[in-house]
């Protein structure tokens, strides 16, 4: 049953957005999938449901922001909640980073988050919603071998900070709200394995690093985002909730 409610979520083709996708869709919101991968897209999304709307995004793009929220609202109406999910992340020390890993990680995993609370509030604010970003616990308790990835999850929690504020002091009816989620397995994951000479033990490593020795499921992210863009939170805006089986503690 329909909730009246549009969501878009970035990065939706695989891995956590797609299962976000997923969870929405069963609460009964209008689903909007977008990605920069379209075959990957349009296969998530038909998978999903037949009304899902799918569009190609890029969020790194400021001109895609605005042609894929013109879009939604001529399709639906509105636009009540956004998901900023789409990020990368690949090893690569302070020794040996170049310029180029550095800015493509920021680029899409932080200044895309930034369009996105930029565009999205333009139209949420007249209806009410939220905005849920997806951190990562590298953002809160970082490892030595991904500066960038970390500096760009530490940004995305502090975006949604000044967010939530700014949305809070002008009475925008909008609430911004980060999640972090831990050792999840996607394809990001999955590309880790793959480079690793022993992805077996580096597996089981992923596990113990939480202390319930297990991987966090998409299905346990896509319940939090749910849960935050719900009446049950609407006094929660500019809070971090890891979703990690205890790494940070
Ligand atoms: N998997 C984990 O362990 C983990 C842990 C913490 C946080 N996260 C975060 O969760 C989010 C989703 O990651 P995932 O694990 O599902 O990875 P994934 O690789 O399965 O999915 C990421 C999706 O983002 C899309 N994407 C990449 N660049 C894009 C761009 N410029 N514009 C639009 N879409 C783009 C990809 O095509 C892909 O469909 C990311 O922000 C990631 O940093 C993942």
């Amino acid at each position: 049953m329909s909730n009246n409610k549009t969501v878009l979520i970035t990065g939706a083709a695989s891995g956590i957005g797609f299962n976000i996708a997923k969870v929405f869709y069963n609460a009964g919101y209008q689903v909007v999938m977008t990605d920069k991968d379209p075959e990957l897209l349009y296969q998530s999304a038909k998978k999903v449901g037949v009304d899902v709307i799918s569009l190609i995004l890029d969020v790194t793009s400021k001109k895609q922001w605005t042609s894929t929220i013109d879009e939604i609202v001529k399709q639906t109406g509105k636009l009540n909640c956004l998901i900023n999910n789409a990020g990368i992340g690949s090893p690569n020390d302070i020794e040996k980073i170049c310029e180029k890993h550095w800015d493509m990680t920021l680029d899409i995993n932080l200044k895309g988050v930034m369009w996105g609370c930029h565009f999205g509030l333009k139209e949420i604010k007249q209806h009410g919603g939220s905005i849920i970003n997806i951190s990562s616990i590298m953002g809160k308790k970082p490892m030595s071998n991904i500066p960038a990835y970390a500096a760009s999850k530490a940004g995305v929690i502090s975006l949604t900070k000044t967010m939530a504020l700014w949305a809070a002091e002008n009475n925008y009816p909008v609430r911004c709200n980060t999640i972090l989620p831990g050792f999840t397995r996607t394809a990001m994951m999955d590309q880790a394995l793959k480079d690793s000479d022993d992805p077996e033990s580096l597996l089981s490593g992923f596990k113990k690093l939480s202390p319930i020795n297990d991987l966090v499921s998409t299905q346990s992210i896509a319940e939090m985002a749910l849960f935050l863009d719900s009446d049950k939170a609407q006094h929660i805006t500019g809070a971090e909730f890891v979703v990690d089986g205890g790494y940070c503690i």
